[in-house]
């Protein structure tokens, strides 16, 4: 297993942050996840520093469905990012976080009315408007409120990244954004002409997720710059923004070849001075969304190994306490990981095991076929770089708790999540059923 940030082996021993991995899993039980804390504020510096946000004036808007706890919140507020959140939960979880609104990009193909009203009333610095409905909700919603609302436009570019069909978003057959080549962006900036309420200021394109080559970004940034000067040709709008989306990659296992932050952004800022400069515009301020590259390899997964079935010149499963309901990747995108015994590293006895998890499904395997170390029940199993969504995207499935969060520092531990207890499972119950109106 590759050592992510502030991991470290003492003795057999492997620990994050300062802490032993397995003291952690005894102080906190199992499964759990854990933060290492000055990864992930070492990777919104990296973002910070090589995309220029002070020089430039660029912006990074930490993508929030990556991971978004409150502390989340706090952290990308102490960093300065920006956040870009994409429903009323994660617009809800950074007010009461008191994060700055007006710093806020507020993203989602399906914003219901409700929620545009929330953003509004909250003072959301950007909407990124998806499509036509949302476009006259929010006029509407402003004309009552008598308020201006800035707003990007979602593009989709038509950029096909190298990356899972699932998270593929910048091709034409989408359900994000505007296209360009059927004229729907056209007719966007048409209608806009009659809104009072909204003010046109960026365009926002993503184009995928998981992505290691810098070369679509590339191609996203001409497009985009060219149509910020076809949109001040035809229009007459200046367009002072531009967001290019989230998506660099990162490692989880051996196969993945992730470029660095640093890679990405000069290559990205490289490009935009270029083209803006060949084709006579001013380079407007850049905005990046950078969620998994944040997170990802901040975070790891403490689990408890309970059985283990050896089914001869088959396979071994290794049953662990949690699985698809804190880590839906592997079933869903068939996502890679690596793993190790936190208390036997470097141990030579190696097996080869499928790590499983105990739902009630055959499709609940986080691993299969990795070489570990002897393993057996009782041992404590990590799983590494499940810092992007797992958490985010647990479930209850089974009635299953989600596991605790904890973010480790300098030998240091603070609970950002507590543990869900079968309390709060079924918290949200009523303990009844409909009473039938018997007729005789
Ligand atoms: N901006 C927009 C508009 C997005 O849709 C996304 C991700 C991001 C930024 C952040 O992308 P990132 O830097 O995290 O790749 N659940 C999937 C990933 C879905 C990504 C959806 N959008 C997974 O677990 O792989």
């Amino acid at each position: 297993m590759k050592l992510h940030g502030n991991m470290s082996i003492q003795g057999s021993n492997l620990y994050i942050g300062g802490y032993s991995c397995l003291e952690l899993a005894q102080n906190y039980g199992t499964p759990l996840y854990v933060v290492d804390e000055d990864l992930v504020r070492q990777n919104c510096r990296e973002y910070m520093k090589y995309f220029k946000v002070k020089e430039n004036n660029n912006r990074v808007a930490y993508a929030g469905k990556a991971f978004l706890p409150m502390y989340m919140c706090k952290l990308i507020d102490e960093e300065k990012l920006y956040l870009d959140v994409v429903s009323g939960g994660e617009l809800y979880t950074a007010y009461k976080a008191g994060f700055p609104m007006e710093k806020i990009l507020f993203h989602g193909n399906n914003k219901t009315i409700d929620e545009i009203e929330m953003g509004i009333n909250l003072g959301v610095g950007i909407f990124v408007v998806d499509n036509y409905y949302e476009l006259d909700l929010i006029e509407r919603k402003c004309r009552e409120e008598n308020k201006t609302q800035e707003i990007y436009f979602r593009i989709t570019p038509g950029i096909e990244a190298h990356t899972h069909d699932y998270i593929k978003t910048g091709q034409i057959d989408s359900k994000f954004g505007f296209a360009l080549v059927n004229g729907d962006l056209n007719n966007a900036l048409e209608k806009l002409q009659n809104y009072k309420h909204i003010e046109l200021v960026g365009i926002h394109a993503h184009i995928g997720s998981q992505i290691f080559d810098i070369e679509p970004y590339l191609d996203e940034v001409d497009i985009m710059m060219n149509l910020v000067k076809k949109i001040k040709e035809s229009f007459g709008i200046s367009i002072k923004e531009v967001d290019l989306g989230g998506g660099i990659g990162v490692y989880y296992t051996k196969k993945d070849k992730p470029r660095t932050i640093k890679d990405f952004c000069e290559a990205i800022i490289k490009r935009a001075e270029r083209t803006c400069h060949e084709i006579g515009i001013k380079v407007p301020t850049l905005v990046i969304e950078p969620g998994r590259s944040i997170v990802a390899n901040a975070g790891s997964t403490l689990y408890t190994v309970g059985s283990i079935k050896d089914i001869k010149n088959v396979r071994t499963y290794v049953s662990v306490d949690g699985g698809m309901t804190d880590n839906i990747r592997p079933s869903l995108y068939q996502a890679g990981y690596e793993c190790a015994i936190v208390n036997k590293i470097g141990y030579d006895k190696i097996n080869q095991v499928t790590v499983a998890g105990k739902c009630c499904e055959s499709g609940d395997i986080l691993i299969t076929d990795t070489n570990i170390m002897d393993i057996q029940s009782g041992d404590i199993l990590i799983t590494a770089s499940t810092g992007a969504y797992g958490y985010s995207m647990a479930s209850n499935y089974n009635k299953i708790p989600k596991p605790a969060v904890i973010a480790v520092k300098d030998g240091n531990t603070k609970i950002i999540c507590k543990r869900q207890s079968y309390e709060d499972i079924i918290e949200l119950e009523v303990n009844g059923v409909l009473e039938l109106e018997l007729n005789d």
